[in-house]
């Protein structure tokens, strides 16, 4: 690869420190940077790994407020806890520091006031909820009231969590204040806004232009908003948890979360810089020399801030590089479902470690091989046993093993002495070198999931060369053949401590002492020569060891038990309700319908537009199902819908009707349809 850079900065995703981490973290984020930043250093290249928790944000203020306990005291606890769960990983940071520092405060704060002091800011006021008995105003999630789609009541003033549907707190019927309960009122409050429409031409020549290369799912992403026109964003909040806006008059206003969150990561190479200026020197060379490289490594979510927000803030302030790229992963999800913090649906980290001690790099290895690179991938116990026992333990585990073992009984793990090599020799020595350039291209190109596969297909090689050569059968007639056997398979399992280091660096680490490995470099894969004839080698142990079905048993019972929890909860949560008249049952219009047509709805990720014959006409319903749904599975289909209902408008569009969904414990919706097909406009009784 032709490159123009010196060195990289890696950043990864700063967590909110409102919970622990669990493996749809560490597979979407933390390990794929991990392995890159390993993988660089192996090279020896200049890079530095910067991460950090986020600490800042409504959702912490919310879960401070329900325990009785400051923000403050929320983030001490889950930074503290999130740290800890990614050193025990191996997550190879360079620093890992928090947005409640006062470096990030001071670097946050003047970032904010060159931007404002340069008049890359607009102000605006706008009409906001107030409440007057908190006196204060209210962010989205402070406001609770009646959904005006499903009519649940404690819906959201983002979104109401019982239909899905993204919600504006003045969409909310009868609106409450979290807080004090009371009314909320409107007021007018002023904010500033990063003009977002300023930047969208240069924007668009940056990512769409010159930066092809970047992930299908990144690059469509960003098309997709640059084509939508981008618009404003507000960069304040009121709110009293987060960093003041440091201008006159902006008294209980502080930064938007997301414009504090990512000038963390040079806050937190400041950090990093000043408390080690001879390793890391200055640490305006990691953010403001063109020859070095920046990469954030995010997931899906995160894509918009990284790719239009934070680029616009770096090039309104001006002296700052851009990302180079941003490879961003889809999600994970677990058994089938999405991971979810609140109903429990994680594996996390801290209570995998307890379960299984020692094995980091067995949940590294099954979250890269099943890395959601390019889509929505899932995690799975049996997946997990599979690879450990026939990958970890049957290949690599294996090879390195018999070669360890077979030196010993032969040669007292000492190196043998290898003689003139056979053309078998020969080629898998080559087979091993063309693998080996594949890894790297692949690693290059954020390909991990394919470069750890690649690395396996190493162990492969060196596992078919021992099965093949067997020289356990030759010892008896020609041991100058064995130890030329010995010699080739010690060197390949040298090289294998190497290639995996960036994948499984706990094993690599053990691997060397195995082997009293002295150089550990990338160049120096490939190479015949890693142990010198006569050389000891130290104790072999087991590398992996095989995972039995009783342990894996217990695990998805303990998932079984948490999905019985969460639908006896959400039973409980949805008592049947009290008895009512007859008559009023038969007020309810509920009919079938044939969809004709249906879209997705823009700017609203929960809601698809259907058009449905009902029999006498056509009408439009507007339903919040658009995560449980592809809207062509449905068209043609018969659903049932309330067809007495008052028109509502829902983004713009009149909705005439609600069609009928069942909502699992997951919160997962299932249109409610007929059993055989019937009339369109037929009533259900
Ligand atoms: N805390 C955010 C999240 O978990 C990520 C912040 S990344 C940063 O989605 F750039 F803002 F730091
Ligand atoms: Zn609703």
């Amino acid at each position: 690869m032709n490159n123009p850079f010196k060195r990289t900065t890696v950043t990864s995703a700063l967590p909110y420190a409102n919970g622990p981490v669990h493996i749809g973290h560490l597979a979407g984020v933390y390990v794929p940077a991990d392995i890159y930043v390993r993988y660089l250093r192996l090279k020896k290249e200049e890079v530095v790994f910067i991460g950090g928790s986020d600490e800042h944000g409504v959702p912490i203020t919310i879960r401070a407020k329900k325990e009785g306990v400051t923000p403050q005291d929320i983030v001490d606890r889950y930074h503290e806890l999130i740290k800890k769960s990614f050193e025990e990983f191996g997550i190879s940071f360079d620093v890992y520091s928090r947005t409640t520092s006062k470096m990030h405060h001071d670097t946050a704060s003047e970032f904010f006031r060159e931007l404002y002091d340069k008049g890359e800011f607009i102000e605006k006021t706008s009409m906001q909820y107030y409440d007057e008995e908190a006196h204060q105003f209210l962010a989205d999630r402070y406001i609770t009231g009646e959904c005006p789609h499903c009519h649940a009541e404690g819906a959201y003033g983002d979104q109401c969590e019982k239909c899905g549907t993204s919600l504006s707190p003045t969409d909310l019927i009868n609106p409450k204040s979290a807080i004090s309960g009371s009314k909320p009122v409107m007021r007018e409050t002023k904010h500033w806004y990063l003009p977002l429409d300023k930047h969208e031409a240069w924007l668009r020549r940056w990512i769409l232009d010159d930066h092809k290369e970047w992930r299908p799912n990144v690059y469509g992403q960003c098309k997709s908003w640059l084509d939508m026109g981008l618009q404003p964003r507000a960069v304040s909040r009121d709110l009293d948890w987060g960093i003041p806006v440091p201008v006159e008059g902006a008294d209980g206003k502080v930064l938007y979360v997301w414009f504090d969150a990512p000038i963390g990561y040079i806050s937190n190479t400041k950090e990093m810089c000043a408390a080690r200026p001879e390793k890391f020197g200055a640490w305006e060379k990691w953010w403001k020399d063109p020859e070095t490289r920046l990469v954030h490594f995010i997931g899906k979510d995160n894509i918009v801030f990284h790719c239009i927000v934070f680029p616009a803030m770096l090039k309104a302030e001006g002296s700052y590089i851009l990302p180079d790229n941003v490879p961003a992963n889809e999600f994970l999800n677990l058994e089938g479902d999405k991971i979810s913090t609140s109903r429990n649906w994680a594996v996390w980290l801290h209570e995998y470690l307890t379960d299984f001690p020692g094995k980091q790099d067995v949940l590294r290895y099954v979250l890269t091989a099943n890395a959601p690179e390019t889509k929505d991938n899932d995690f799975t116990w049996k997946d997990f046993q599979a690879r450990n026992n026939n990958e970890l333990v049957a290949v690599y585990g294996n090879f390195v093993n018999r070669a360890l073992q077979l030196t010993k009984k032969y040669f007292d793990g000492v190196v043998p002495v290898a003689g003139a090599l056979t053309d078998y020799d020969h080629n898998t020595l080559q087979e091993f070198a063309d693998v080996k350039a594949e890894v790297e291209k692949l690693l290059n190109n954020f390909k991990f999931r394919d470069a750890q596969k690649e690395a396996m297909n190493l162990a492969r090689i060196g596992n078919k060369y021992l099965a093949d050569t067997e020289p356990w059968k030759l010892a008896k007639t020609d041991m100058e053949r064995v130890a030329t056997i010995l010699n080739i398979s010690l060197q390949l399992v040298a090289n294998l401590a190497i290639a995996f280091e960036p994948f499984l660096p706990f094993s690599s680490k053990r691997l060397r002492e195995m082997l009293n490995m002295e150089s550990f470099d990338w160049v120096n894969l490939g190479r015949t020569d890693l142990l010198a004839a006569g050389h000891q080698l130290g104790t072999p142990e087991l590398l992996f060891e095989k995972i039995e079905d009783s342990v894996i048993e217990a695990q998805v019972q303990k998932l079984l038990d948490t999905k019985k929890a969460n639908e006896e909860a959400n039973y409980r949560a949805n008592p049947v309700h009290a008895d009512i008249a007859f008559d009023d049952f038969l007020k309810l219009d509920i009919r079938v319908g044939t969809v004709l047509e249906c879209s997705r709805v823009p700017k609203a990720d929960k809601l698809l537009q259907f058009k449905i014959d009902d029999g006498l006409d056509t009408r439009t319903i507007v339903s919040g199902i658009a995560q449980h749904y592809q809207p062509e599975e449905l068209v043609g289909k018969q659903v049932c819908f309330i067809a007495n209902l008052p028109p509502r408008k829902l983004k713009g569009i009149e909705s005439q009707g609600m069609i009928l969904s069942a909502e699992n414990a997951d919160g997962s919706l299932s249109v409610v349809t007929t059993l055989r097909e019937v009339k369109p406009g037929s009533e259900v009784k």
